[in-house]
């Protein structure tokens, strides 16, 4: 799946590179506060962002950890997070383009990575896991956050084809329990975690991938469609045509190199 799954990524989030860093949902939240915090109390000298996208983890990191390295496997978000980035006149901040498979930094050299609503994308899990742990110093943390897999099979299926509909690029998104054992198979230790709902306007969050008007109107169906249990689950509020808003689901881990 790998070789055939990145060149969607790229195209996917190429073409949605600006939108990415003008989102004001990934600019600030609750979400990126909870990481801050657990960052602050790292004090790390030198952090990682993986999978930057518009670059608004990088930019909040960088206001209290003097070096950060913000990498991604497409070339016009990097571009798009520089332009962000530059335009706040911030210093500090170094880009280099990475597949998180193959991070091209060496053992032990960041003391903190974080990786924000991106590992839905990765083709695979594990390997991504294996080199954040190798770049990580020992007893320094790695901060993720990504949506929350849902415990019951036919929801977490909807939300799936869902997800896969609005991004070709989405993946899965894992449940609490395989994202920790994920991590302990790679050396990593879950130290905090959360899991925060958050609104997301529909309008808003479907434009951000650029589909086609044939796509999402197909994509407005299946949802005003499906059953109520599966409307439910997702959270979505809608009139008899139009949805409005749905809830996400997002689990935030602090997990630490042993
Ligand atoms: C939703 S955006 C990330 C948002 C960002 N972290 C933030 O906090 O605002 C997802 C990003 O993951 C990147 N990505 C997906 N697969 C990747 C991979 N294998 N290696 C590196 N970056 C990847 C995409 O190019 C995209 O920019």
């Amino acid at each position: 799946m790998t070789a055939e799954h990145k060149p969607k990524v790229q195209a996917r989030f190429g073409d949605s590179a600006e939108a990415y860093a003008g989102s004001a949902g990934h600019a600030q939240g609750e979400d990126l506060d909870r990481l801050l915090l657990w960052g602050r109390a790292r004090g790390a000298a030198r952090g990682l962002d993986i999978a930057t996208g518009g670059g608004h983890t990088a930019l909040a990191f960088s206001r209290f950890t003097p070096t950060v390295v913000a990498t991604d496997l497409t070339l016009p978000m990097l571009g798009a997070a520089r332009s962000f980035i530059a335009g706040q006149g911030v210093a500090g901040v170094y880009f280099s383009a990475a597949d998180v498979e193959a991070l091209p930094f060496r053992d032990e050299s960041f003391g903190v990575v974080t990786c924000r609503i991106a590992a839905q994308h990765f083709p695979e899990l594990l390997p991504a896991l294996r080199q954040v742990a190798r770049v990580l110093r020992r007893g320094s943390s790695f901060l993720v956050e990504d949506n929350l897999g849902h415990d019951d099979a036919e929801m977490a299926a909807f939300i799936l084809e869902v997800e896969k509909r609005r991004n070709p690029s989405h993946v899965r998104a894992f449940r609490q329990p395989e994202w920790t054992a994920f991590l302990r198979a790679v050396g990593l230790t879950v130290i905090d975690e959360a899991i925060m709902e958050q609104r997301r306007p529909w309008e808003q969050w479907t434009g951000r991938t650029r589909m086609s008007p044939e796509a999402r109107a197909d994509l407005d169906r299946f949802v005003l469609d499906a059953p109520a249990r599966c409307r439910e689950a997702f959270g979505s509020s809608s009139t008899a045509n139009t949805i409005v808003s749905f809830t996400d689901r997002m689990l935030l881990l602090r997990a630490d190199k042993d």
